[in-house]
């Protein structure tokens, strides 16, 4: 929480333009918008937004490091994961990935599906940010083959028309804007952020409106207990639209979704009663989520039965949940592994390919904290969660 440098002056008035587009739009709905809005804008203004603009983000000297960031370990076990499916559906089937990050997903699952003679027709990437797309693009023109290359296109909205394939998506949920409720007087309220006497970001309550109401009472009924005066939580009620949107036309094919989070029990776990939005800038937790907007990632984890009832809403069968650990030995981390380090040039290189799988797979790094859960229609996927079945949980 200590010890972050202050941002330098570029980064301090990029962060205060934000925050006087923020204050203005404050002005317009009366003095106060939804967390969801004010969480929008932090990433997502045009240009402003921590994923819009140009600042590092991922890797070693960013805010946070993603598995793909780590090494090849992590795309190559997934490309394993679907090369079935993918080789089931057949040479028109495609692989679309959310939210592209740096690109690094990207190279080495192409590299990887050509080597499993699974390559999909084309690589979708569908990425709000065009700072980022930019960014993939680059990486992916000088990494990949031209042939890999030419695979790889970039989609401005989901594919409306029909397709086959594979959606994949690693930290894009835990990224979506999310309303905050609280529980005040038995009642369902919807957090707020307004503005004080001196201009700075406050939180105020608002009553919710009926969908967040609705989801909040569906919640409580599933726990069988009511949420306690006070209690704040976030949840996405508008989730299974979301996933309607952005798996557009898929007709057979499955989906893939990895990110931190709980099953529903463990997410509104009465002690947890300040939700899991979070701040972090340079690798460190920013207690304050109102501090320096569009410089700090904002984030909160993924109500995982959530993600299960929305998937099977939209169609889909229940494929598998289980941790990332799981998951990634399921799905070669061993053959990986030892492929990469008989690769390797040098002993740096190749203690450099066990941390990665350690961090991918201890309890204590990415490996519990991180969970998969896939769905599957007119296709076998269960195949890929072999291990470590936590589906009682959700
Ligand atoms: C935490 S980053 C993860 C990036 C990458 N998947 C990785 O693992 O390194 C979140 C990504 O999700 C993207 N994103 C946010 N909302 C999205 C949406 N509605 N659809 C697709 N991508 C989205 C962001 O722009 C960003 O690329």
């Amino acid at each position: 929480m200590s010890h972050l440098p202050a941002p330098d002056p570029d980064a301090l008035a990029h962060s205060e333009r934000l925050r006087a587009l923020i204050q203005e739009q404050i002005f317009a709905h009366g003095g106060a918008i939804p967390f969801s809005r004010f969480m929008e804008l932090c990433l997502y203004a045009p240009g402003l937004g921590y994923y819009s603009a140009g600042a590092t983000k991922f890797g070693d000297s960013g805010d946070f490091v993603t598995a793909p960031e780590l090494g090849p370990l992590f795309a190559a076990c997934i490309a394993d994961s679907v090369a079935p499916v993918l080789r089931e559906l057949g040479p028109q089937a495609d692989f679309i990935e959310l939210g592209g990050g740096s690109g690094a997903f990207a190279e080495v699952a192409l590299k990887k599906l050509l080597a499993l003679d699974a390559l999909p027709a084309r690589y979708a990437i569908l990425e709000p940010s065009a700072d980022l797309r930019e960014r993939q693009r680059e990486r992916l023109r000088e990494h990949l083959n031209p042939l890999l290359f030419d695979l790889v296109e970039w989609l401005d909205t989901p594919p409306q028309q029909a397709w086959n394939g594979v959606l994949f998506a690693n930290e894009v949920i835990d990224a979506l804007p999310t309303p905050r409720f609280a529980i005040r007087d038995g009642e369902v309220f919807e957090e707020h952020v307004a503005l004080d006497g001196e201009g700075r970001f406050q939180r105020v309550d608002r009553p919710a409106d009926a969908l967040l109401a609705a989801a909040v009472r569906h919640v409580e009924r599933q726990l069988e207990a009511p949420f306690a005066e006070g209690y704040r939580s976030e949840l996405l009620p508008q989730l299974p639209y979301w996933l309607q949107a952005v798996i557009g036309g898929l007709q057979n094919g499955a989906l893939l979704f990895i990110d931190y989070g709980y099953a529903r029990g463990e997410y509104y776990q009465p002690q947890r009663s300040d939700g899991t939005l979070r701040a972090f800038r340079r690798h460190q937790l920013v207690a304050d989520v109102y501090a320096h907007p569009g410089l700090q990632d904002l984030t909160a984890s993924v109500d995982f039965t959530a993600l299960a009832e929305a998937g099977t809403h939209a169609g889909f069968d229940f494929a598998g949940y289980c941790t990332q650990a799981s998951f990634l030995i399921g799905n070669g981390l061993q053959q990986n592994l030892a492929a990469a380090e008989a690769k390797a040039h040098d002993e740096a290189a190749r203690y450099k390919l066990r941390q990665e799988a350690k961090r991918l797979t201890l309890p204590g790094e990415m490996g519990e904290r991180f969970q998969v859960m896939g769905f599957a229609r007119e296709i076998e996927f269960a195949h890929a969660f072999v291990a470590g079945d936590l589906s009682w949980r959700l």
